[in-house]
């Protein structure tokens, strides 16, 4: 891969990368910055989509058009569905799906988004293992997962949504642009990978935890980025 687009919804999940970027170019498009430079002698396009699945989409699709990216990463944070990943641990993404897509009354199981011909998005299997990789070696102190990645347009803090998620689509996290991206991804034939680091566990207590563990966790996926694309 040539050119890899990094995207973070919030500037917590982007701006050590920015700093860390040398030669770097700004453009504007969509009320969206992209930093077009060098990331650890890697050329990359990182910048912030802002939150949920439309701004996410749009980013993508602008990385591929104007910046010619052929590979995309999305990093950021994530609520926990699985009762052994802990906040601070990283999910990488098997594959990823938007859980409030919902064409029941059509035939379609929820999830699937009527007329494609996949019900989720797989991530790109070198990516995957790559992030695996590196993430046990650059953050050995908190465990990584190979999961699917549930999104929607809404924060999830509460305990039956969260089971609703876990029993409907067996996700290891559930986040809010991962699924557009992969769409985006998938749409435009490039390879993508989902790295989200847990901040709360998406019931009851998210709403106290997640800006408490924020902050924490986005270092995690940061520190995986920076070391993942020397090796791309
Ligand atoms: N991002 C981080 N935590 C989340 C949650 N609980 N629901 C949706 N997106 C999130």
């Amino acid at each position: 891969m040539n050119r890899i687009g990094i995207i973070g919804a919030m500037e917590i999940e982007v701006e050590a990368l920015k700093q860390h970027m040398e030669n770097v170019t700004l453009k504007t498009k969509a009320s969206m910055e992209f930093h077009q430079g060098l990331l650890n002698g890697k050329e990359v396009v990182v910048v912030k989509s802002g939150i949920g699945k439309v701004n996410a989409a749009v980013c993508t699709q602008i990385l591929v058009d104007d910046f010619q990216v052929d590979g995309v990463i999305n990093t950021g944070i994530a609520g926990s569905l699985k009762n052994e990943i802990n906040i601070g641990d990283i999910v990488v993404s098997t594959d990823a799906l938007q859980h409030d897509m919902d064409a029941r009354e059509f035939g379609y199981p929820k999830g699937q988004i009527p007329q494609m011909n996949v019900f989720s998005f797989v991530a790109n299997a070198r990516l995957r293992e790559l992030a695996v990789d590196t993430c046990k070696k650059v953050n050995p102190d908190i465990s990584v997962f190979e999961g699917r990645i549930v999104s929607g347009d809404q924060f999830v803090a509460s305990s039956e949504v969260k089971q609703e998620l876990i029993q409907e689509f067996s996700g290891f996290c559930t986040e809010m642009e991962g699924a557009a991206i992969a769409q985006a991804a998938y749409l435009n034939q490039i390879p993508f990978v989902i790295l989200r680091a847990i901040s709360d566990k998406a019931d009851n207590s998210a709403v106290t935890d997640y800006p408490t563990f924020e902050k924490k966790a986005a270092e995690h996926c940061v520190r995986l980025v920076e070391e993942m694309v020397k090796n791309i």
